[in-house]
């Protein structure tokens, strides 16, 4: 049994790797996480090619902290629907959104598999670079460092320590901590601050500050970037 794990990239189809379209082509079973009402992968894979004679099975993921112990059973329970469905059509694809090697749900499951099925990685155009370039704006040069962190669990006092030793951090999933990042970034020393919504799709909001923006436009798919500034500014 063979399972194709599929980067889709951040939304714009046709950043979807020759590579993957090919396999989602060759494979007649196809895993589609959802938060619920969406099914953000599957739209992107679905404005490429023709799924309708492809078995499409949606997995539950809920969007909660993880680390909770009630969910390892939900994750247990999805690993065995997996292997219930590669018994019988014997090779897959679950696609997921960007690159699968950067926080994705896949690999709540990843445990539970790996050791009955043959897991293959294939990698996708990740929302942060997809954010990056929408700005546009480099992330690091030469010597410069980069670190991305999840918003959601970040303090004033770690986002102060990280900007010592990083010209670049990445906050990931902003929207629910919004009052708390414009309240650390207050009290941070010179940066530069970039929001980028739905990058690649064709309702992406691209703010060169995050003063600018709206409340109406905070959203899941949506990433901060804080640049350090440079005393002659190059970026
Ligand atoms: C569970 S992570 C998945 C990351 C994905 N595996 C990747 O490589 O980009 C979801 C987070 O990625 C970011 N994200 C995903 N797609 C995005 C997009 N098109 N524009 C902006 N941010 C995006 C958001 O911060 C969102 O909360």
């Amino acid at each position: 049994m063979k399972l194709f794990v599929l980067g889709v990239g951040p939304g714009d189809p046709e950043l979807l790797t020759l590579k993957a379209k090919k396999i989602l082509e060759k494979v007649s079973l196809i895993f589609s996480p959802t938060g619920g009402k969406d099914h953000l992968a599957l739209s992107i894979v679905e404005k490429l090619i023709d799924v309708r004679d492809k078995r499409v099975i949606n997995l539950y993921f809920p969007m909660k902290k993880t680390k909770e112990e009630s969910l390892e059973a939900h994750w247990k329970q999805l690993s065995e629907k997996v292997v219930e469905e590669l018994k019988i059509f014997k090779e897959g694809a679950f696609i997921t959104l960007g690159d699968p090697s950067f926080y994705s749900t896949f690999f709540y499951l990843y445990p539970y598999l790996k050791s009955l099925v043959e897991v293959k990685l294939i990698p996708g155009v990740s929302s942060v670079s997809a954010v990056a370039c929408a700005i546009p704006l480099s992330l690091s040069i030469a010597d410069e460092k980069i670190a991305i962190l999840p918003a959601n669990y970040l303090t004033k006092e770690e986002a102060k320590n990280y900007l010592t030793y990083f010209e670049t951090l990445v906050l990931m999933k902003p929207h629910k901590s919004w009052s708390e990042i414009l309240n650390l970034l207050s009290e941070l020393p010179k940066v530069k601050t970039f929001y980028v919504k739905k990058a690649t799709f064709p309702e992406e909001e691209i703010y060169q500050n995050l003063c600018e923006v709206e409340e109406t436009s905070l959203d899941y798919f949506s990433i901060v970037i804080v640049k350090r500034e440079k005393e002659e500014d190059g970026t």
